[in-house]
């Protein structure tokens, strides 16, 4: 069988990460796909960077030439932000690649065009990464529980937030000391505004509200409290009621089914609650469906392994509908419902 050809756009915390697996673990891949898979060129914006492990003679500039060769299968879009994303990806569906992406912030503004276009071009188009780094959240919604009805999807969905508030309420440390440490650890966004203002789990809301309730939401339906007006003061006087500050996503379908709502703010949780002890960069997630009743998904929700994790195991799904000539789910067949930032609080 012919090799499958793959193009890395990115080689950051996520891509370098990517390159390692696919380089110790290619016979695993290889045996798991059916074919070999080959990595064709990673695409960087500083060639000149020390990369450990990485092949230097696949290093390129220009991404636009990569996604445009033709001969690529697969496009790994670790970039981050709109564009250069957004062009590179819609490029790479055009020159018949399918494309496994980790980015939240443009499947929360531009997720139902990008499927289109994918559509459109009998590509495919996954990004489990984009949510909860290494835990599977996208496909179990998106598959698993595609004949069931899901009512709430509630959780911590940000790592860094998650990180700093452990920090804080377990150790004592200065927001900005903790901050600096998630950052150095790989958790934080290029630009931590987006973990610390709400907005990364403001895009992760979105994706998970759309999938589990079947309809389209942006980043602008949601409503979004970040943590920066949470002080020490606040985690203390928490700790005395027993509590503890944990940043949460809650996205609910109205009781009348007519309508869905998405909202991410601090909250206090008690103790005694299971999201309470989830500590540094770990994520969880409740959903709660009609028939499967309450289920709780937990791991590591940041940081360059888990999240190379993901992509490879879309990377797999995305070769194998490949070599089947086949696509996976899209887009799910979908009823506008209304959106709303706030529901009932
Ligand atoms: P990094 O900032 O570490 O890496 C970004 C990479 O993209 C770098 O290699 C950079 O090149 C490259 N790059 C930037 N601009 C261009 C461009 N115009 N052309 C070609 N290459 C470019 O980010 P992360 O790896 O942390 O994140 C990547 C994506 O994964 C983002 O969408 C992020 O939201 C998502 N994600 C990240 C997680 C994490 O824990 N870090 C978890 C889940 C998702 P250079 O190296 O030369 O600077
Ligand atoms: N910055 C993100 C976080 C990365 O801290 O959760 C994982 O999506």
């Amino acid at each position: 069988t012919r090799p499958l050809k793959v193009a890395l756009l990115g080689c950051g915390v996520v891509g370098s990460e990517v390159t390692r697996i696919m380089t110790t673990h290619a016979d695993d891949l290889a045996a798991r796909i059916g074919a070999p898979v080959e990595l064709a060129g990673i695409a960087v914006r500083r060639p000149e960077k020390v990369r450990d492990g990485v092949p230097a003679e696949l290093i390129t500039t220009d991404a636009t030439a990569l996604v445009k060769r033709g001969d690529i299968d697969v496009v790994i879009e670790v970039i981050g932000g709109i564009e250069p994303a957004r062009g590179l990806i819609t490029t790479a569906f055009e020159h018949g690649a399918s494309v496994v992406s980790a980015n939240k912030a443009l499947v929360a503004a531009d997720g139902a065009a990008l499927h289109a276009a994918a559509e459109k071009h009998n590509a495919d188009l996954y990004y489990e990464a984009a949510v909860a780094g290494a835990i599977p959240l996208v496909r179990p919604l998106r598959e698993s529980l595609a004949g069931d009805k899901v009512n709430r999807v509630l959780g911590i969905v940000n790592g860094t937030t998650n990180f700093i508030l452990d920090k804080m309420d377990s150790t004592g440390a200065g927001y900005s000391e903790a901050l600096d440490e998630a950052t150095a650890l790989g958790y934080a966004e290029a630009d931590p505004t987006a973990d610390v203002e709400g907005f990364d789990a403001a895009a992760k809301a979105a994706i998970l509200a759309g999938i589990a309730f079947h309809t389209r939401v942006t980043i602008d339906d949601v409503h979004r409290e970040g943590l920066t007006e949470v002080t020490a003061a606040d985690i203390a006087s928490a700790k005395r009621m027993g509590c503890t500050v944990k940043l949460l996503a809650i996205c609910e379908r109205a009781a009348d089914g007519a309508s869905v709502t998405a909202r991410v703010h601090p909250a206090m949780i008690p103790l005694t609650h299971p999201l309470a002890s989830v500590r540094e960069a770990y994520n969880a997630v409740f959903v709660e469906a009609d028939a499967a009743g309450r289920l709780m998904f937990y791991g590591p929700g940041a940081g360059g392994s888990p999240t190379a994790s993901a992509v490879l195991g879309d990377l797999v799904a995305v070769c194998r509908n490949k070599l089947a000539g086949a696509t996976g789910p899209g887009e799910s067949a979908y009823t506008a419902l209304p959106v709303s930032p706030m529901g009932e609080v």
